[in-house]
């Protein structure tokens, strides 16, 4: 088959070709090609260290893919000469760890980066900062400090602030899984309404009855592989292959516990260039917003 790369469709938002990535003698990602269509939301599921942040992480370059290429609004990511900053402020990232500024209020923690990055003014990047505080249920808690907030609420201020970005689409790496179950529904919830309105998103996550419910498509992922993918009720419901089955018989099996939280020794490896690449601005050395 011959294909043109990128396909020229604006709607293509996402497009993935032929990405793999080693991390020394390991290859973790052994050839992974699709594409996330304008508007459609893309459940990544697999087994723990089946490459899923990984591919996700490829796809806004935190990670620099070993081959393939990876194009964003049929921008090239992967070009050496793309300029990946403003490929990524296409792009809202949220991660397990939130990534918040301490320092800095859920407002203001929203407005640094419109304001420096995108150098909006200040009273339109409040403005549509209060309204994306709002469309999370947290328009009243903008004075607050994350200190302050529960781990859910952190969570929904970090998806305020990637939207108040104005991105064209989402990530999300296992969202919820740092979370008290009790906290896990309204972060869902908040996630249900953003791929309602339309929004691109591709999510990495374990919450089954999520993926079931919300996405379009659902990548299965097993040993750096897509091994099968299609709509939810086909992969998650009736699934083809037996490493799927295997994998959902274990994470739907109600006694099992593992929330597919990431070790310690992940979190600090990835925590400083997650926390650079959603904020769009260096958490090290800045100033409040007044
Ligand atoms: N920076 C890195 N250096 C070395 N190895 C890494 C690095 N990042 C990931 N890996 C390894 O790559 C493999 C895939 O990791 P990845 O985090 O993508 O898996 P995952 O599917 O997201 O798993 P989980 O469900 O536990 O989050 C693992 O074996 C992991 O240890
Ligand atoms: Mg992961």
């Amino acid at each position: 088959m011959t294909q043109t790369i990128p396909t020229g469709n604006r709607d293509d938002e996402i497009q993935i070709y032929d990405l793999h990535k080693s991390f020394g003698q390991i290859e973790v990602l052994k050839g992974i090609s699709t594409i996330v269509r304008r508007g459609e939301v893309v459940c990544v599921i697999g087994p723990s260290g089946s490459g899923k942040s990984t591919l996700l992480r490829c796809v806004n370059l935190l990670e620099q893919p070993t081959q393939g290429r990876i194009f964003i609004l049929n921008d090239e990511i992967t070009d050496l000469d793309a300029d990946v900053d403003e490929i990524r402020t296409k792009m809202g990232m949220v991660f397990q760890q939130f990534n918040l500024f301490p320092h800095l209020t859920a407002m203001q923690n929203c407005t640094i980066a419109p304001i420096r990055v995108l150098k909006k003014d200040k009273a339109e990047a409040e403005g549509n900062a209060q309204a994306n505080l709002d469309k999370v249920g947290l328009g009243d808690r903008g004075d607050a400090y994350p200190a302050q907030l529960s781990g859910g609420q952190q969570q929904r201020v970090a998806i305020a602030r990637a939207l108040s970005m104005d991105p064209e689409l989402m990530l999300f790496d296992e969202p919820t899984s740092a979370l008290d179950p009790e906290l896990v529904g309204d972060v869902l919830s908040v996630m249900r309404d953003l791929a309602k309105s339309g929004m691109t998103m591709m999510v990495v996550t374990h919450e089954m009855a999520f993926a079931r419910e919300v996405a379009d498509r659902v990548i299965f992922m097993d040993g750096g592989v897509i091994v099968e993918e299609g709509p939810p009720d086909e992969v998650i419901g009736n699934p083809q292959h037996e490493r799927t089955r295997t994998f959902l018989r274990r994470v739907l099996d109600p006694t099992h516990v593992d929330t597919g939280a990431e070790d310690e020794a992940y979190q600090q490896r990835h925590a400083a260039d997650e926390s650079k690449a959603t904020q769009g601005v260096d958490t090290s050395a800045h100033s409040p917003e007044r």
